[in-house]
């Protein structure tokens, strides 16, 4: 159970004007478009493993909820269960979509230009001081930009399953070089009581080796699931945090008062940290010198998405919008919650606040841990 958090720094990053959001969703298909150039169609169109389903599912689902948002209910408001039928998640699980009759690339790239010319067109007239929330500041333009950048880390995860020829992007991403910041293997103490002073309320509060290689020792272990985090916190006398202790770590200021937007501050600077690569891998810990938060811990932020002890349930208050098949019909005690981001996250998609969930037993998500201790 966590609470709400109040008050939080905002990103300095004014309102996006309707211009920023052309270039916005241009930069995002920009980078769907190139993660698919080097693969072939019939590797696009195979189910490459059964957690996940073929990539050009993907790409026509991106196309189908764009148009849904920022077209037809832009026209009158719509369901997401009106989500055309091939491309709902809901009606195909992911073990099933290799069995759809998915169109061609040539044909499923093409429809998805052709919804973007009208989603551009409608842009040009969108009103953004509207008082409908949906539009005003251009919110539901964000959340289209944010599902985008969700599926290129979802079609990361394929890619690194894929059967056959191991994936091979054109370019990697850069890595800058380590500077020592003594960070191997620390921890950092926290007081918690101090810290919480800034949340609302009291609410604080399967194992096969197969295919693991050893990691190096200063770069966060990746792919492990759940329970794996969890047994290895405990044998080293340890836990997980959970996931407002988490959240502490990464955001909280003393100096200030407030819980910081990034663990650097406000400002939207990435760079600081390893995300949206394509290199499938994880730095050691002095790669970024500047992502490290106030109280001191590193790489909160990229990497690796790091399992909480905490189950995926709303915040109290919360109420879904637009729709509640983003994240309450997970609600419960069947997923786990994750925070951070990971190396094939997209900037635009992390902040401190970010609330990731997945099944305690997966793990060709990018998934890691860092470990927690009372004293
Ligand atoms: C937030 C990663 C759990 O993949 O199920 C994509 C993201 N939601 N399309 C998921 C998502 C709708 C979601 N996760
Ligand atoms: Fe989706």
């Amino acid at each position: 159970m966590t609470t709400a958090i109040s008050p939080t720094e905002r990103d300095t990053r004014s309102v996006a004007s309707r211009d920023d959001i052309a270039r916005l969703l241009v930069d995002a298909r920009a980078r769907t478009l190139r993660l698919v150039e080097t693969v072939s169609e019939e590797d696009l169109h195979k189910q490459h493993d059964p957690l996940m389903g073929p990539i050009l599912w993907d790409l026509g689902h991106i196309g189908a909820f764009e148009e849904l948002w920022l077209d037809r209910n832009l026209e009158g408001k719509v369901e997401f269960v009106e989500m055309p039928g091939m491309y709902n998640p809901f009606e195909h699980p992911r073990r099933v979509r290799g069995e759809l009759p998915l169109p061609t690339l040539a044909a499923t790239l093409a429809s998805m230009a052709e919804m973007r010319e009208r989603v551009l067109e409608r842009l040009e007239r969108a009103n953004f001081s509207s008082d409908d929330p949906l539009l005003r500041d251009g919110y539901v333009y964000h959340m289209v930009l944010q599902h985008e950048y969700q599926h290129n880390e979802t079609m990361l995860q394929t890619l690194q399953l894929k059967t056959g020829a191991p994936y091979s992007p054109r370019e990697r991403g850069p890595r800058p070089a380590a500077v020592p910041n003594g960070a191997r293997g620390g921890m950092v103490r926290i007081d918690v009581a101090e810290a919480s002073m800034w949340r609302e309320s009291g609410a604080w509060q399967r194992r096969s080796m197969d295919r693991i290689g050893a990691p190096e020792p200063s770069a966060p272990v990746i792919h492990v699931c759940y329970h794996e985090a969890e047994a290895f916190a405990r044998w080293a006398g340890k836990r997980l945090p959970t996931e407002p202790e988490w959240e502490i770590a990464a955001a909280w200021d003393a100096k200030t008062g407030q819980a910081r937007y990034y663990p650097w501050g406000a400002g939207s600077d990435c760079a600081a940290a390893n995300l949206d690569q394509l290199a499938f891998d994880v730095a050691p810990v002095d790669t970024y010198p500047a992502n490290v938060s106030p109280l001191g811990c590193y790489g909160m932020l990229g990497d690796v998405w790091e399992w909480t002890s905490t189950d995926f349930s709303g915040y109290p208050g919360f109420a879904a919008f637009p729709y509640s098949e983003y994240s309450q019909v997970f609600f419960g005690t069947e997923y786990k919650v994750l925070r951070g981001g990971s190396w094939a996250t997209r900037p635009g998609a992390i902040r401190n606040t970010f609330r990731n969930w997945d099944y305690p037993i997966r793990r060709q998500i990018f998934s890691g841990f860092r470990c927690a201790r009372d004293d």
